[in-house]
């Protein structure tokens, strides 16, 4: 099938990329002819394992065609994906101006029986407003349909994701649509939900939300851990035993953050309340998850006491490990309050120290994790990279002022920290 995609970022670069790899022809629309020439070069904006390779390839074989011929690529199209970012507004709603934007400039453009297909997160009822602005200006001898197939994939593991998805869901009540979409989807595994346009923008708020959900839920029980001397660690692996519980998403810490979770439930909280219904579950797991982030800087607090003038060494800056984003996260958060108390902070991640310079210019960084710990009266574990597991943790102790460790992931092993000399800190464990 000949597909166009709008929108180059997470969703819309990845997403372009496997169904180049199946086999369709995918344009992927570009505005700037540089950022053309550079991804036709696999330079790609944001860091994503695998990402770069994948767009070369898929340039080479010709299936992936980078265009910013919007109209030429548009009308040889059966199917239209819009891919543009829905950031959150002041008050917490979804922002869908760059969505209307795509749709009212490919509305005339389409050629006959086209499907449009929304694989932005919008909140429900958007695919009607789209249809109703491309109705508008449609050429009077056309038709076409729109439909919602939202994107479940991860940051880190973006093209994995796609590659093995577990589901795809197919939101239209259009028949011509869902076969389309049916047959641009058939080599690839996973459960196909066919269901109207609705409950498919639904289904993505509502799983976005309740993985958000279990987080909170289990931050929770790690504070009260904290409390009663219990080990969430067990508590959770004890809890996703049971197959209606589920191991995944039981991983305490400082809380979730990205984009995807934080403004997903803030918007689906928004969407509830336009309806007159106060979703009171959704309002506690935000108010837990931005708690978290200050129940562990009590910690802080009462181990070190002032932060003014103390050098902290902070082991990651992304939200999450095996991306360079740093879109709400934990870690910068973190950073920007020990900035706030006068303390000096050094930093490293593997990937996010461009981003999180550009965000707090007075930040320091450290090309490798090993400096941050000399002259550091603690070190802070603020994102899970693999790699922090594997430092020479005895060897690096010998730089520090005094050997504290706060571990804002869990994961690092208790007792082996504290046989090495460390005065060791995590969440929820005793
Ligand atoms: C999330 C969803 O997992 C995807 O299915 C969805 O497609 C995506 O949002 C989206 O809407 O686009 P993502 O934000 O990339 O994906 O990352 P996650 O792996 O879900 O992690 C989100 C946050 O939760 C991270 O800060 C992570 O550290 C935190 N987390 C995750 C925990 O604190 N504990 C856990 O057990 C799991």
């Amino acid at each position: 099938m000949t597909l166009t995609i709008i929108g180059a970022g997470y969703v819309g670069l990845t997403s372009a990329v496997v169904y180049a790899e199946l086999g369709h022809t995918v344009y992927l629309a570009r505005r700037s002819i540089e950022k053309l020439e550079a991804l036709k070069r696999g330079e790609v904006d944001f860091y994503e394992p695998g990402l770069s390779e994948a767009v070369r390839d898929t340039i080479n074989r010709g299936t992936l065609r980078p265009t910013t011929d919007l109209a030429g690529a548009v009308s040889d199209s059966s199917v239209v994906m819009i891919c543009v970012g829905t950031p959150p507004r002041e008050d917490g709603s979804a922002d869908l101006s760059q969505v209307f934007a795509v749709a009212e400039t490919i509305a005339p453009l389409l050629a006959d029986h086209t499907v449009v297909v929304n694989k932005s997160t919008v909140p429900v009822g958007t695919g009607e407003k789209v249809e109703a602005i491309i109705q508008k200006r449609l050429s009077k001898q056309s038709t076409m349909s729109v439909a919602s197939c939202p994107e479940f994939l991860r940051e880190g593991t973006a093209l994995a994701d796609l590659r093995n998805p577990d589901r795809i869901v197919i939101g239209t009540e259009s028949i011509r649509a869902r076969s389309a979409l049916l047959e641009l989807h058939r080599p690839l595994p996973g459960k196909r939900v066919v269901t109207d346009r609705r409950s498919a923008e639904l289904i993505k708020y509502s799983s976005n939300a309740f993985l958000a959900t279990k987080i909170s839920f289990i931050n929770e029980i790690a504070n009260l851990c904290d409390e009663v001397g219990a080990n969430v660690d067990d508590v959770a692996y004890g809890m996703g035993l049971d197959p209606r519980i589920g191991s995944a998403f039981l991983h305490s810490g400082i809380g979730y953050g990205g984009s995807c979770f934080p403004k997903d439930t803030q918007a689906l909280h928004s969407i509830a309340l336009e309806h007159d219904y106060e979703f009171k579950l959704l309002k506690a797991v935000i108010e837990v998850n931005q708690a978290q982030r200050r129940q562990f800087i009590r910690k802080i607090k009462k181990t070190l006491g002032e932060v003014r003038d103390k050098t902290i060494g902070v082991l990651g800056l992304s939200f999450k490990p095996f991306t360079d984003d740093i879109r709400q996260s934990a870690s910068i958060d973190i950073v920007r309050w020990l900035h706030d108390q006068g303390a000096r902070v050094v930093a490293y991640d593997p990937q996010a120290e461009h981003k999180a310079m550009q965000e707090i210019p007075r930040l320091q960084v450290c090309p490798v994790a090993e400096e941050v710990f000399t002259g550091a009266h603690a070190v802070l574990v603020l994102t899970e990279w693999p790699q922090f597991r594997c430092l020479p943790w005895a060897a690096c102790k010998q730089g520090m002022i005094s050997p504290i460790v706060f571990d804002g992931r869990n994961m690092l092993d208790a007792q082996h920290m504290r046989e090495m000399g460390f005065q060791y800190y995590s969440v929820g464990r005793p």
